[in-house]
């Protein structure tokens, strides 16, 4: 479901469209949903674009693109889980590569001191949104549809 916002960006009001991705307590407190969305490119494509979105311990979100900088997989990737054993930083499930939840850098690992691509997030209402991205939400009918204007997103196996 999209919405209009308006937000600051470089001294004027810009108008941006505000997509709801998920229900806020969808997400338990330190754990983390991975989506497949799909989003327009300034060239006017429609192009894979996959996040996650993380609640933290202390009830806040964060998101990234669900990208490792080493090589491009989903942090998920294998297991299935996105966190470290104890749950303090966000590891990649290919090579082992380590990451801060607040700042997305890469501590240890095949890229260390490279950081995930941060995307802009805002809990609305109750939802967690995604703003500052154009995100496709037509061209991959579903044969189920019931007329519902809600976003279909697929969630990634955890
Ligand atoms: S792909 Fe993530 S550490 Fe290699």
């Amino acid at each position: 479901m999209a919405m209009v916002c308006r937000g600051t960006a470089n001294r004027r009001l810009e108008a941006a469209k505000l997509f709801v991705i998920c229900a806020a307590d969808s997400i338990e407190r330190s754990n983390a949903k991975a989506f497949s969305l799909f989003r327009i490119n300034e060239a006017g494509e429609s192009r894979p674009f996959a996040i996650m979105v993380i609640r933290t311990h202390a009830d806040n979100y964060i998101g990234y693109v669900n990208s490792c900088p080493h090589q491009g997989v989903w942090l998920n990737f294998g297991e299935g889980n996105f966190f470290t054993r104890d749950r303090a930083f966000l590891k990649c499930g290919r090579h082992g590569s380590v990451f801060e939840i607040d700042s997305g850098l890469c501590i240890d690992g095949p890229c260390k001191n490279r950081s995930l691509e941060p995307i802009a997030l805002a809990v609305i209402d109750g939802e967690v949104c995604l703003c500052g991205v154009e995100l496709e939400e037509s061209g991959h009918p579903d044969p189920f549809d019931d007329g519902d204007d809600t976003m279909e997103i697929m969630i990634h196996p955890e």
